[in-house]
This record gives structure tokens, sequence and C-alpha cells, in this order.
């Protein structure tokens, strides 16, 4: 039977192997088209539409368009280059390990790549006008996605700042009222540079400061019932944030927020002012889930000798149940890596792993650092992890004070410390806490999901 079946076999991939043979002579390429042929308008534009307009076209941040054929074609070599990297789009999350599904992801995947790739070696061909999806619509800057375009509430730098035409990075503040007179609950915040600004801002981060704190509040204020939190971040591409169903952040009245701003110079002077708009729950209205963002894992200890690469670890452990929302780590110039991972408490014995071992540790997520892209990682609801209470947030960190781009001298020990060639040790988390009823529902909601869509 394996005999005359190999026979067959044999024959059959013969006579193939003798047509392919043929058809190569009689017509190289009359038969097969366009069949396999990666082209700019069918293949690549879609994938500079989701992942690279939003940046590359006029009036953005990066230094050159790539709406049409003409102004990418020159590019072509260099976008090869920077995709197969990973440097573009910026996206630092390490795709090997850990969480992948984000809201905010743009990153490519390895099918991407290829086909990009291929395009490139294959001379870059524009292909059929007629296979070009139609080209993107970007809208009026002016125009907020929160609260069907009019917020309950717009705070503005209190005056614009003008960003010289050449010059260093700047880092600077600004403080402006809210005005509100009573607790608030926020339920989709948008922070956002007016037009011009785009181009300039290279990210804003705000916070709440309540009235009687100082300006300077040391990091113990960040969080739950401190006096001054963070209210909100705006990076290009950034939208805005909706809170999950019955889940918002808190503004006390009274309080102040200050805007933290990161500018470029980009050779003509722009004068630009930034906003943040709120959609808040009705008056006296307390959501189900306070969103608390702060400091997670902080380690101020840091001790790395010159030319050496070191490793910092920080733990924090979850008083009650709690789900993530946002993570992003936070190193400064040497940072090169971190990662998080949560050592979980187990109680019933479901989990026998034979090592006797009470807690199960698991890889949340991995973060390549690089200081030029400052982008907060948002988890999708279904993804985000849930973690009991007693789970140990253990937060590892990476530096490099070997010689390299990113470090100002590498014959210098580094320390904790808030300058950019300081190190600092912590990730920003975003989360709100589950009761023990809430907690027990999601797992048994995840369960069930991961049943339904693992059937075969
Ligand atoms: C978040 C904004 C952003 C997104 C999204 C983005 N870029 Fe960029 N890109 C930039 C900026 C800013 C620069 C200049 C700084 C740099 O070179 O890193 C740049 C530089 C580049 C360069 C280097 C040009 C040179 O000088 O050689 C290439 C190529 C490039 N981008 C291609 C892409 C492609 C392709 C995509 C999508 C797959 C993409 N970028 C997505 C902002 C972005």
């Amino acid at each position: 039977m394996n005999r005359s079946r190999l026979i067959t076999t044999g024959v059959a991939g013969l006579i193939a192997f003798a047509a392919v043979e043929i058809v190569t002579v009689v017509s190289p390429s009359a038969q097969q088209p366009a069949a396999g042929q990666v082209t700019f308008a069918k293949d690549v534009v879609p994938i500079l539409q989701r992942s690279c307009q939003n940046c590359h076209r006029p009036g953005s941040v990066a230094p050159f368009s790539l709406l049409t054929y003409e102004e990418a074609r020159p590019w072509a070599k260099s976008i090869k280059n920077r995709i197969q990297k990973r440097e573009m789009p910026p996206w630092t999350l390490d795709k090997n390990v850990g969480i992948q599904e984000f809201k905010n992801d743009i990153s490519l995947s390895d099918a991407e790549i290829a086909k990009v790739v291929k395009w490139v070696d294959s001379g870059a061909p524009l292909g059929n006008i007629a296979d070009m999806p139609k080209p993107l619509q970007f809208e009026d800057p002016r125009i907020w996605h929160i609260g069907n375009g009019k917020p309950d509430l717009i705070v503005s730098m209190p005056k614009p700042f003008r960003v010289p035409a050449v010059g260093a990075d700047v880092t600077l503040e600004f403080l402006a009222e809210t005005g509100l007179t009573e607790d608030r609950y926020i339920k989709e915040i948008e922070t956002k540079p007016d037009p011009k600004g785009f181009k300039v801002v290279h990210h804003a981060a705000l916070d709440l400061v309540e009235p009687g704190a100082g300006l300077d509040a040391s990091r113990e204020n960040y969080g739950m019932g401190g006096q001054r939190s963070f209210l909100s971040e705006y990076a290009l591409g950034k939208d805005a944030d909706i809170f999950p169903a019955d889940t918002g952040r808190l503004v006390k009245k009274g309080s102040k927020v200050n805007f933290n701003m990161h500018y470029y110079s980009t050779g003509e002077e722009v004068e630009s002012t930034t906003s943040v708009g709120m959609v808040f729950y009705p008056k006296g209205y307390v959501p189900k889930h306070v969103v608390v963002t702060q400091h997670m894992g902080e380690n101020a200890d840091l001790d790395v000798p010159a030319g050496t690469v070191s490793r910092v670890d920080g733990y924090v452990m979850l008083s009650q149940n709690a789900q993530l929302v946002m993570i992003q780590p936070h190193m400064h110039s040497r940072g090169v890596r971190q990662c998080t991972e949560a050592i979980i408490p187990q109680t019933s014995g479901e989990v026998s792993r034979g090592n006797g071992s009470k807690t199960e540790r698991t890889t949340l997520n991995c973060i390549n650092f690089d200081m030029n892209w400052n982008i907060a990682y948002s988890y999708k609801e279904d993804a985000a992890p849930v973690l009991p209470k007693g789970t140990i947030l253990h937060v590892m960190s990476w530096y490099d004070n070997t010689a390299s781009k990113f470090n100002a001298d590498s014959k210098n020990w580094v320390g904790n410390g808030p300058r950019s060639v300081d190190i600092m040790s912590y990730q920003w988390m975003s989360f709100f806490y589950l009761s023990d009823e809430e907690y027990a529902q999601k797992l048994k909601e995840r369960a069930l999901k991961a049943k339904l869509t693992n059937h075969n």
C-alpha cells in the first residue's frame, strides 16, 4: 500500500514538475500577471493609514508626509529599515511576552512588516490606482472626541507659550483654575493642544492640585486621598480616555490643573495653548469604581556604577482586588527595559504545581524604554489584568550606564534623581478596585469567554 502510494505521488510530482518547466519556458510572466505582487495602492496604503499618517502628514510631528505615493516613494528604503527594526511606528512594548491587547496599539504585525519589505524589495511599485482605499479625512483638530463634541468643562493653560524656532527641548509647568464648586467624577477626558500646537507639543502630563496642596508636593501625595494626583496625559495620536461603565476619576472642588508641558522647536516659531476637556457624571453621582493613577513599584535606592548595566527591583502589594487600566514606565534616559510581574497568592489550592508553592508568578508585560516616546499602554477591557488582593506587583527595571547615544556620561556613577541625566524607577499604573463579588464575577465571565473561544 505504501509502495503504490509512493509511486503515485512520484508520478504526479513528475508531471507537475514538467508542467511548471514548460510554462516557464513558453511564457515567463504572462501566466501569472501580478499575482503575489505587493503594491502601494493595494497593500501599503492601508498600513500607512492605520499606523503612520496620523504623525506623517503636514502639520503633525513627523518630519515628512506619507499621504501620497509621490511623498512615500523616496522614503521606501528608510521605511523598510525603520519598520524592520520596529522603530516605526513607535511601540516599544515587547511583543514576545505578556498581554498584547491594547486599545492604542498601532504596531505592525510580522505579516504587515513582511508585506512592506517585499514592496520595497520589488522596486516599490504603485500598482493599480483603482485599488487605493479612500484617503483618510483628518478631522478638524479643534473637535473634541468626548461629550458629542461638547465637554462639560474645558480648562486651558492660562496663557499661550511661544516655542522658539530653534532651541533645546523645554519642559515647563502652567497652573490653571477649574472653577469647580463641588466634587465631580470624570466620565470622559481628553487633553490636546490647539491646532498649531500639534507640531511642537511632544507630550503633556496633567495633575490635579487640590486646595492647599503645595505645588512641589512630594510623590507621597500621589494617588488616592492625596493632595496632588494624576489627571490626564497627551501624546500625539491619543484621542480621549473614556472610562469603563460606572468608573470615573474624582476632581475635588476648588482643584487646579497643573500642565506639565514638553515642547520641541521645529524651525518656525509657534505660539500654542493646551486644554483639557472633561465630561462628568451627573452632579452628586458617585460611580461604583474610582480610577487611580499612581507610581507603583517605586525604588529610590538606585546604584548603577559607571560602564555597567544594572537591574533594580520595586514591589508593591495590592490591598484590594484590582483591575489594571494602563501602564507606563518611568526611567529617564539610561532606562532600557522595564518588566512587571504579578506574584499572585494561591489560597484555594486549585493550582497544584507539585512544588508546594503558595504563589503563582506571571509576567504582565515588558516594555523596552525609549525616552523619546512616552507611550501610555492602555489595556483592552477584556484583557486587562484582574488581580486578587494580596497580589505583589514586582517592577524590574534595567539601566544601561555604558557608552550609548542616550548616555551623556558613561564614566560616572548614576543614582536616583529628578533630572533626565539621573535615573528614577517606577511604573505609572492606572487601576480601580473590585469588591470580592465583582472580582469573582469577572473571573467567571473570563473563564466562560475563554471556553467559548477555545472550543476547538
Ligand atoms: C507617533 C508618531 C509617529 C508614527 C505613528 C510614525 N512615525 Fe515615523 N517618525 C516620527 C517622527 C517624530 C520621526 C522623526 C524622529 C525619528 O527619526 O525617530 C519619524 C521618523 C520616521 C522615519 C525616518 C526618516 C529618516 O530620517 O530616515 C521613517 C522612515 C518613518 N518615520 C516611517 C514611519 C512609518 C512607515 C510609520 C508607520 C508604519 C511611522 N513612521 C509611524 C513619528 C511617527
